[in-house]
């Protein structure tokens, strides 16, 4: 089978490494992919929300399954168009796209279907919402409906600050018709985890859990990222802890849903905050995470295409998902400058001699090829992989990797993974 894999990142590369890795497959297509991807894939100049261009390429490329890896197509309704075209892809329709597509639409069906979730209030006018913000403590979330790549949540630590956020987002318009609507909700407190499922709306079936890292530097200082490293499992993520998001989060959603003839097909993430109370929802992704994936999809042992296959088909009930036991962790090496105005066209070198070391997978996410030689093109520039028996040893295989790679203002996290070794 023809594959086309959708995206540019660190999380696209290890789709199409695992897909690789599948006897049915026979070709891989990536739009626009990197220069990594290239390796294993044939890379294809289109954007990402560019859906009918994407389309005409699958029809006449006679694509067997299309894999959408970021959210905009995915909001952009690409699943539908595909599907109305007779075209099989991975993903849920625009309309459940909106669960991450719009804040207000993703707290309400929340709240239809009781899964727990901090309380809230949407405004559609700055004067209601600072109305409310004043009648509030700090600290208190902001965020904006829409889709703000990753920076539309603000917390702000004086009722001031929330007021000059509320402004920029709905007056000022910074993440622009993103924030028509926003929300203000309570401040959890606990620890972040990732729990992500895969499903053909009926069948659910957990991926492995993981841990994020979003802020730059070590110890969870400086600003948010879109994500410094990541590992796989997160021993926050306890055999209860999944059982209540079974009972209180996926079970009611999935099926609440399909009870309204809303089929959901797909990955779904949900972000959740491990409070006192128990789990609560923070935000639900209609797609893999950036950099989990490059964490989790390494365990996974059973073949990808055959699992995905399954959730567009409705048959994911056939399909033994099996885990490797081992630990992962994914270390993103970042650009100079990042999260802000970032350094370009750096050569890496080293990769090749990191590539090669037992256990460890080079995911790359913002490099580029020019005559024969690996330049960074991105931000976040690769996400350097390590298995290993347990966290511990999979970090120390992940760092030694890094150590070989070289680039001019290359930084990285050193702490990934401290979070889960005691
Ligand atoms: P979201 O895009 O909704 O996941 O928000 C991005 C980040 O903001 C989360 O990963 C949390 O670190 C933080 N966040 C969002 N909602 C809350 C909340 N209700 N309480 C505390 N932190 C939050
Ligand atoms: N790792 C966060 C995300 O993918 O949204």
């Amino acid at each position: 089978m023809k594959i086309l894999v959708i995206g540019s990142g660190g999380r696209e590369h290890a789709i199409v490494w695992k897909l690789s890795q599948s006897k049915k497959v026979d070709k891989i297509y990536c739009a626009p992919g990197n220069g990594g991807i290239k390796d294993m894939a044939e890379l294809v100049d289109i954007k990402v929300d560019d859906t009918p261009g994407l389309l005409d390429f699958a029809k006449k490329n006679k694509i067997g399954l299309t894999v959408v890896g970021p959210e905009t197509p995915l909001v952009k309704g690409i699943v539908d168009l595909f599907n109305k075209n007779g075209l099989k892809a991975f993903g849920p329709s625009a309309e459940l796209a909106m669960l991450e597509g719009s804040k207000v639409f993703s707290k309400l069906v929340m709240k239809k279907f009781g899964l727990a979730t901090a309380d809230f209030k949407a405004f559609n006018n700055p004067k209601d919402a600072k109305k409310y913000l004043n009648e509030k403590r700090v600290p208190i979330v902001i965020k904006a409906d829409g889709l703000a790549a990753g920076k539309g949540v603000i917390i702000p630590k004086t009722i001031r600050e929330g007021e000059q956020a509320i402004d920029s987002i709905m007056t000022e318009k910074v993440f622009g018709d993103s924030g028509n609507q926003i929300i203000i909700e309570d401040h959890l407190e606990g620890e972040e985890a990732s729990v992500l499922i895969f499903t053909d709306g009926k069948t659910i079936v957990f991926l492995e859990s993981a841990q994020d890292h979003k802020r730059i530097f070590d110890n969870d200082k400086g600003p948010n990222t879109g994500g410094m490293g990541a590992y796989s499992p997160a021993p926050i993520v306890t055999k209860e802890i999944l059982d209540s998001v079974m009972k209180d989060v996926f079970r009611p959603l999935i099926d609440g849903l399909r009870k309204q003839g809303k089929v959901y097909k797909g990955v779904l993430y949900a972000g959740l905050m491990i409070s006192e109370a128990g789990p609560m929802v923070l935000e639900f992704n209609v797609r893999f995470g950036d950099p989990e994936t490059q964490a989790i999809l390494p365990r996974l042992k059973t073949d990808l295409l055959d699992i995905m296959l399954a959730c567009v088909d409705g048959t994911l009930d056939e399909i033994d998902v099996k885990w490797d036991r081992s630990s992962c962790i994914s270390v993103v090496c970042a650009s100079k400058g990042y999260p802000d105005e970032y350094e370009k066209d750096k050569e890496i070198s080293g990769l090749e001699e990191a590539k090669n070391m037992k256990d460890v997978i080079v995911f790359h996410a913002g490099t580029k090829r020019n005559n024969g030689k690996i330049l960074t093109s991105g931000g976040r520039v690769l996400g350097v992989t390590a298995l290993g028996a347990d966290i511990k040893l999979a970090k120390a295989n992940a760092y030694r990797a890094i150590e070989k790679i070289k680039f001019e203002g290359m930084q990285y996290r050193k702490d990934i993974g401290n979070r889960a070794i005691h």
